[in-house]
């Protein structure tokens, strides 16, 4: 058997000596250099004082965004940190007007919910209208169907790349460009999609994306970014905009100038200390490389489902390796039960009602840490140990 290379860099983080964690579709490991990270930023605001504003934290947001940007396929500069990726979709959203006979957003059925809600209380006050694309199956929404909803009425196509719930991966070539050809834009939500595949933003010709370090970036909560085309940022400035966003933040004027640079994109103080946690793991990943952590999460999630499909457990999840993302669901008899045995036994998975129980392995997961998870389902269902946990109502994961 060949050794996995990417199995190196198991030893940057310390939960995997402890636990079976296939969770980074939720909470990406943390490397273990992040307390030193932490220390370094107590020891600058204890001995630094307000000067670490000016010896680097005040352009944190920058400086971090160009370490994500080639995780990303942008130019250094294109992207900056905002405080969540709710936040960075509705600044996008912000920066738009719609006039009558083009306002048009188009979402799916599958987004992710915070961001629906945004875009839901806002397009009604900035006089545009929601429309969302159907899924037949709670796994994808068909292309075309995607397509045909994008028209010379849309304003803005505001998607996940890869859909929470299933981890289907939309082809976001093809809808970007659609959009394109139809003078909408797009502004991808690649939370689930980035650091688990290469992504490249302007290979896709996207307008805007989003995402975050906290799962398949190994960053943390309270990193998270957003990318814009130059051209996006020569044409639009958001509304929902703060000091840091200003050409001349510190002449506090009374009226806003934006940055001419993606700095426009910015709101209020920035948030340091999570851009301290953040740094390290999006540089492990960059490391370790998205070609070959793709490959192995190809391979790896194929192997879950060969695992489930053997013993009839209905696989909750893409099987087409062009439309599969990282994560695996498979819904197992008294799957909320197994769940919960699963953690007592600390190997941490999460489930989701209709889903069932979800695997997400990652570049330094190793083979026998599936095999041991797949094994302790069958025991916890053959043994009946699953009904110790009947009736646990705490939140799983
Ligand atoms: C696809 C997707 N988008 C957005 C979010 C939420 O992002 P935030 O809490 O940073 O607004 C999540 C959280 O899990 C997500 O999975």
């Amino acid at each position: 058997m060949t050794a996995d290379p990417l199995l190196r860099f198991r030893e940057e983080f310390p939960i995997l000596a402890t636990s079976t964690y296939l969770v980074s579709n939720s909470l990406g490991a943390m490397p273990r250099s992040v307390p030193d990270r932490l220390a370094e930023y107590a020891e600058q605001w204890q001995t630094r004082g307000v000067r670490a504003w000016a010896e680097g934290w005040w352009d944190m947001p920058v400086t971090m965004g160009s370490v994500i940007a080639p995780l990303i396929g942008a130019s250094p500069g294109e992207v900056v940190m905002v405080p969540t990726v709710t936040h960075g979709m509705s600044a996008i959203l912000s920066a738009l007007d719609f006039p009558q006979e083009r306002n048009e957003i188009v979402m799916t059925a599958l987004d992710f919910p915070s961001v629906r809600y945004a875009y839901d209380g806002l397009a009604a006050r900035l006089g545009a209208r929601v429309t969302v694309v159907p899924t037949d199956d709670g796994i994808g929404i068909p292309l075309d169907r995607l397509l045909a909803a994008i028209t010379e009425r849309t304003r803005l196509v505001a998607i996940s790349h890869v859909l929470f719930r299933s981890a289907y991966v939309l082809d976001v070539m093809a809808i970007c460009a659609h959009a394109k050809r139809v003078g909408a834009l797009v502004a991808l939500d690649a939370y689930h999609s980035v650091g688990v595949m290469p992504v490249d933003v302007h290979a896709l010709g996207t307008d805007f994306l989003c995402a975050g370090v906290l799962k398949w970036l190994c960053g943390g909560p309270g990193g998270c970014f957003l990318y814009a085309s130059p051209s996006a940022t020569a044409q639009f400035t958001p509304a929902l905009t703060g000091w840091q966003a200003h050409r001349a933040p510190f002449a506090f004027a009374d009226t806003m100038q934006p940055a001419d640079s993606a700095w426009r994109w910015l709101g209020g103080t920035p948030v340091i200390p999570a851009l301290f946690a953040g740094i390290a793991g999006p540089q492990i990943v960059a490391q370790a490389g998205l070609d070959a952590i793709r490959a192995k999460s190809v391979r790896q999630t194929q192997s879950l489902i060969d695992a489930a499909d053997v013993r009839g457990w209905k696989v909750n999840a893409p099987r087409d390796v062009a439309r599969r993302g990282g994560t695996i669901a498979f819904d197992v008899p008294h799957a909320a039960e197994v769940a919960r045995a699963l953690l007592a036994r600390d190997i941490v998975i999460d489930y989701r009602p209709g889903a069932g129980i979800r695997v997400a392995p990652h570049f330094y997961t190793t083979d026998g840490e599936l095999s041991d998870c797949v094994a302790a389902i069958d025991e916890i269902l053959s043994t009946g140990s699953w009904t110790a946990f009947l009736g646990v109502t705490s939140t799983v994961t």
